[in-house]
């Protein structure tokens, strides 16, 4: 059985796709007895040099793309956010199945673009949303759909998590960005990744398949990995802990907790050892227990076998005139306040080496309900030292009363670095 396919996009992915459907077609057909074929390609600058499939036409309106009637399967892999929605919500309007690698619109989106789904009895797809090529949507939406899961723990943004490792070797923040640029892992303008909202963007959208929740990407708590120096990665490895710029969900109590930040954990936690541009997630779930999923989260290649594997299930579902999953949200739930979260705290100071200072934040830290787990001290020149205090577990509330204070009553002490122990629930 042949279908035919819109592509929109010939970048890192959209090549990907052509050249996995390509160099594997004759397994695909053999595995599956599907056959498919590129019959439209849109892109955008009409100066760019291209190698099309073969038969394919190629077209910079996106409108003559959704509405040839020979296209079968739109698969949008363009990016961006305005155009990517109309893409989608025209395919699936004129009864189209989609394929999208977009996390930008299934995180903003989500419940438009899946009640167009549902309305014009079309598939959509999304598995290169979250985690490149590693397989997370359709496991958890078929293999691990009985389960209650209570918590979900990763590592979804390669530029960060190869930023840090890197820092873990030693190398300063820009100096590893750069190489991050050099290797293609960090784009041009890398502020979506190093602030967290790459990865906030994947967290919203596996949350809300993970527990079964409408989560909006506005209520995940975002910092990114800016700011933080190598000394901060190497004082956390003489601790025992690796950082690593972490996504987690946790349902506590009948509340959503969401957070995107980089946090210690223990050296010995798998996630510790997931390096470079690696990517990984870590869900418990009440029957399954733990289970890992990890790979590349991203890139031409990895990002394609997901593409590749949503259009051979759209093209299943065709064959077999019924539809996929859908969106399986059913209820709203609360998302819990970040002041309200409890966990330890690594808080690294530069102080003037004057005596008390020490004894001074210790007291106005302890006064405030901030307990002092482990402190280090090192001289640093002109009369500094740098202390790094690790909390016992304490509510973000009270951590961030405490810091005001020590602010308002201790001269001479500067916050450089504020991190965060990944909790009890998250390991
Ligand atoms: N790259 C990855 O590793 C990766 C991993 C997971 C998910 N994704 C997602 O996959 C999507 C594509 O990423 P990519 O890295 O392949 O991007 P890319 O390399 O920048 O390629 C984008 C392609 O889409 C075309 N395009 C962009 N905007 C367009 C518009 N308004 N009208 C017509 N054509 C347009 C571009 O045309 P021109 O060729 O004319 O510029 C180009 O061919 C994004 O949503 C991204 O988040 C990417």
């Amino acid at each position: 059985m042949k279908f035919k396919l819109g592509l929109c996009g010939l970048g890192t992915v959209g090549r990907g796709v052509v050249d996995m459907l390509t160099r594997n077609g004759r397994t695909i057909a053999e595995r599956t007895g599907l056959e498919f074929s590129v019959t439209r390609v849109l892109v955008r600058d009409p100066a760019k040099e291209r190698d099309l499939p073969p038969g394919a036409r190629l077209t910079f309106d996106y409108r003559e793309l959704i509405e040839d009637p020979e296209v079968d399967i739109v698969v949008e892999v363009m990016g961006g956010r305005d155009t990517a929605l109309e893409v989608i919500l025209g395919a699936l309007r004129g009864g189209k199945s989609v394929v999208t690698a977009n996390k930008e619109v299934m995180a903003s989106f989500g419940p438009e673009v899946f009640a167009a789904a549902r309305e014009h009895g079309a598939d959509l797809f999304f598995e290169a949303s979250v985690g490149g090529g590693i397989p997370l949507i359709r496991p958890l939406k078929q293999c691990l759909v009985g389960n209650e899961v209570s918590s979900l723990l990763g590592i979804l943004n390669g530029t960060s998590n190869y930023i840090l490792t890197r820092m873990a070797a030693g190398v300063e923040f820009s100096a590893a960005l750069r190489e991050a640029q050099q290797r293609g892992y960090a784009e041009a303008d890398p502020r979506a990744d190093l602030e967290g909202h790459d990865a906030a963007r994947k967290l919203a959208i596996l949350a809300a398949v993970a527990f079964g929740a409408r989560v909006k990407v506005q209520e995940v708590y975002t910092e990114g990995i800016g700011g933080l120096e190598a000394r901060d990665v190497e004082y956390a490895a003489r601790l025992g802990w690796a950082v690593k710029p972490l996504v987690m969900g946790d349902m506590l109590e009948g509340r959503l907790s969401l957070r995107v930040y980089p946090a210690l954990l223990p050296l010995s936690h798998p996630l510790a050892k997931v390096d470079g541009a690696f990517n990984a997630v870590l869900l418990e779930g009440d029957f399954v227990g733990r289970t890992l999923f990890y790979g590349q989260g991203a890139g031409g290649a990895p990002t394609a076998s997901a593409v590749v594997g949503d259009i051979i299930e759209a093209a299943r579902n065709r064959l077999n005139g019924h539809n996929g999953v859908g969106c399986t949200c059913r209820c709203e739930v609360q998302v819990a306040d970040m002041a309200e979260h409890v966990c330890q705290h690594y808080l690294r100071f530069v102080a003037r080496d004057v005596p008390g200072v020490l004894g001074r934040a210790a007291s106005v830290l302890g006064a405030c309900g901030v307990n002092i787990h482990s402190v280090l001290q090192t001289p640093l020149e002109r009369g500094e030292a740098e202390l790094v205090f690790v909390t016992h577990p304490v509510r973000e509330g009270s951590l961030r009363e405490a810091l005001a204070e020590l602010r308002r009553e201790v001269s001479g002490l500067t916050l450089r670095t504020h991190l965060r122990l990944a909790g009890v629930a998250e390991l």
